[in-house]
């Protein structure tokens, strides 16, 4: 057989042959650094033995920081303290107010590609996209667009469920919205202001009208853009002789829509409608991130991601 020098030879020319291999496929990802890339590349894993986590948590985006602050750096907040273990990222998907963030407060927000591209450059290996959005329409497409196009960028990569979804989500909405509701005595009503959109999700808002009348709560659900409007729920307030109602934005930041179509001073804000129709009006000006029941509905949702149930899907 074999002298003990040959045996040596062999194994230089062998472990020789790896490295060569190990160079031609993966060579381009080496840092041109000192010393043995194997061992390297040892080191590396030695120190993040599952690869680095992280949360992409996408909104709209909103220019006004005060209600920023309370809503989407909430929700960010509760996600980053519910999961220590993974690093928790920003993106808006509003490019308009990507825009003015960035000329009039110098403040810099990703859109969704560019988050995840920065992770993947930075070697995230298991991200979870979290979008705050309420309804399952186009920007809720938009960024399950851009995530596909990330397949192959990471180990996983997981996008959690908008609040409105399934069955059981709509109940825990409901659940959720109780926390922020005034006594309602008999005359007295809440309309949601919902965004609306010409997606075929816009039945969401109908959905959930549906659940609030079916847990008997004096709340009624128009929207901004597309149906039901204000004037359907006027009829319907009439119809159940409601005198006073008390307007809330049905969407996570009080905004432009909130503070100017809700309550603003122009004639068609929903305030200005509603009073000229002889109502007494209160106004609500919070956005649902404020409520911490729906923080923790935005918790839920990454949490069915860790568990492989993004679409929350319960066994039968
Ligand atoms: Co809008």
């Amino acid at each position: 057989m074999f002298s003990k020098v040959k045996k040596q030879k062999i194994l230089v020319v062998i472990s020789l042959l790896i490295c060569s291999l190990f160079l031609a496929a993966y060579g381009d990802n080496l840092q041109p650094a000192a010393g043995d890339p194997v061992e390297e590349q040892e080191n590396l894993e030695f120190q993040q033995p599952e690869g680095k986590k992280g949360i992409l948590v996408i909104s709209f985006g909103t220019s006004y920081p005060e209600t920023r602050k309370v809503t989407i750096d909430a929700c960010e907040e509760k996600i980053a303290e519910s999961f220590p273990d993974y690093e928790v990222r920003r993106a808006f998907t509003s490019s308009i107010i990507i825009k003015k963030l960035k000329e009039r407060d110098n403040i810099i927000i990703d859109t969704p590609e560019e988050a995840l591209s920065k992770m993947k450059e930075e070697g995230f290996t298991k991200v979870i996209v979290q979008p705050l959005h309420i309804i399952p329409g186009y920007e809720y497409e938009e960024v399950l667009a851009v995530v596909n196009n990330f397949k192959d960028s990471f180990e996983q990569l997981t996008v959690g469920r908008p609040v409105l979804y399934g069955i059981e989500d709509y109940k825990q909405a409901v659940e959720a919205l109780k926390q922020q509701l005034p006594a309602l005595d008999k005359d007295h009503a809440v309309v949601l202001m919902g965004h609306g959109t010409t997606h075929p999700a816009n039945a969401c808002y109908s959905c959930l009208q549906s659940m609030l009348d079916d847990e008997g709560l004096k709340v009624f659900v128009g929207v901004v853009e597309g149906y039901p409007g204000i004037d359907n729920v006027i009829a319907k307030l009439k119809r159940n002789n409601i005198k006073e109602v008390t307007l809330m934005p049905y969407m996570l930041v009080a905004g432009d829509h909130a503070v100017n179509d809700m309550a603003g001073d122009e004639e068609d804000s929903w305030k200005n409608i509603l009073e000229r129709e002889g109502f007494v009006v209160n106004i609500y000006l919070h956005g649902l991130g404020e409520n911490i029941g729906y923080q923790e509905i935005y918790v839920q949702r990454v949490k069915d991601c860790i568990d492989g149930n993004p679409l929350g899907i319960k066994e039968e």
